[in-house]
């Protein structure tokens, strides 16, 4: 057999796209090797829900503290080290804070994140702690804490790493590159989440720049999907007590509102909502159909993949890509609750175990 491909010689996002990035070489790289994560077809889903097309997921689960974050905080930790700042700051639902307090220790900076009290994935809060950040439970909800930290930026003495701040949209329009590089053109249709609307923004800005220099050929129709309780996107206003089981996406009143509906708009896609209910349903498939175990948020565009197909939108042979954008185990909880079943406890014997199985 031959030896295992290696991906070893793999730079991380900023060295392999530095034509794409606002990058010098004077800039101190803060890298982690994120991203060059796989695009995974994902054909039993797809016949489990009835479609007829071509699906492949881009697993940002697989990046260094498994979510997509990782691509955007390289961009902002690096420019913030490089322009001399000590301290990054954030709110977050949870990926944001892990990501920004992991590439902060890795700059030898300090990271501060706030946090809502209460409604953070347990691997979440243990990234932040693990890595060693300042972690402030706020007693209110993510937008209430970003308002805070945009005050803290105006102090300039942090560095705001959230979204607003342009050079995580930069670092995160790396993965439309990586996935038009994987399929040798954009995809017909782009399916993700949205929660604060940076990632849609970014994708849309990468998909658009690497057609600009040629590197595709087509763009992609961006269909973003909220969870039902958290959809100021689709119902077209903020949300004062935004509520979703999917807590990276528990968000009412997003950063990057114009961004997302410029996306929609200009790629004459969709954004529309999921119910919690349809969330844990395609969450629970996806893992059963295909092995791949993501968070909950992820499966808001998966669910409303099934809602397309029922409405039939999406045309036989369609190709498309959606963003699995935090992995399974930062959300021990919820899954343990969605499975359904329990470990079956028993005595240490063949005939208990085979009882078990039925034999
Ligand atoms: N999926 C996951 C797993 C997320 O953590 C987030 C956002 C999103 C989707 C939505 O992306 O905000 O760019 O529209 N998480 C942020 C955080 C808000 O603080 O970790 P978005």
């Amino acid at each position: 057999m031959s030896a295992a491909p290696s991906n070893s010689s793999w730079p991380g996002v900023i060295r392999r796209y530095a034509e794409y990035l606002p990058v010098t070489d004077a800039t101190p790289v803060v890298t982690l090797l994120e991203g060059n994560t796989p695009l995974v077809p994902v054909p039993q889903f797809v016949e489990a829900i009835g479609g007829k097309f071509d699906l492949f997921l881009k697993y940002e689960g697989l990046n260094p503290t498994c979510s997509f974050k990782d691509r955007g905080m390289t961009m902002a930790v690096s420019k913030a080290k490089e322009r001399g700042a000590k301290v990054v700051v954030c709110a977050s639902t949870g990926n944001t804070s892990a990501s920004a307090a992991a590439y902060a220790a890795r700059a030898g900076m300090r990271c501060v994140v706030l946090l809502p009290h209460g409604k953070i994935a347990l691997g979440k809060m243990a990234q932040a702690l693990m890595y060693g950040a300042t972690t402030i439970a706020v007693e209110g909800n993510f937008d209430q804490a970003l308002n805070i930290v945009r005050e803290l930026g105006e102090t300039g003495q942090v560095e705001v790493v959230n979204s607003i701040n342009p050079f995580r949209i930069e670092g995160q329009k790396t993965a439309a590159f990586e996935i038009c590089d994987a399929l040798g053109d954009a995809p017909d249709f782009h399916f993700l989440p949205v929660g604060n609307a940076g990632n849609i923004t970014a994708y849309w800005k990468g998909y658009r720049e690497y057609q600009g220099v040629g590197k595709s050929d087509t763009l992609p129709r961006m269909c973003g999907w909220q969870a039902a309780g958290a959809a100021p996107l689709v119902d077209g206003q903020p949300v004062a007590n935004p509520n979703t089981i999917a807590t990276a996406i528990r968000i009412g009143n997003p950063a990057s509102w114009t961004g997302a509906m410029d996306a929609v708009r200009e790629s004459e896609g969709l954004i529309d909502k999921v119910t919690d209910e349809e969330i844990l349903h395609a969450y629970k498939l996806l893992a059963r159909t295909e092995g791949i175990f993501v968070e909950p948020a992820c499966a808001a565009p998966l669910a409303g993949l099934i809602k397309s197909v029922e409405r039939n939108l999406i045309p036989a042979g369609s190709l498309i890509a959606a963003t699995m954008t935090g992995h399974g185990l930062k959300d021990p909880d919820t899954a343990i609750g969605a499975a359904g079943f329990q470990p079956t406890v028993v005595q240490p014997t063949r005939d208990a175990v085979l009882q078990v199985m039925g034999l």
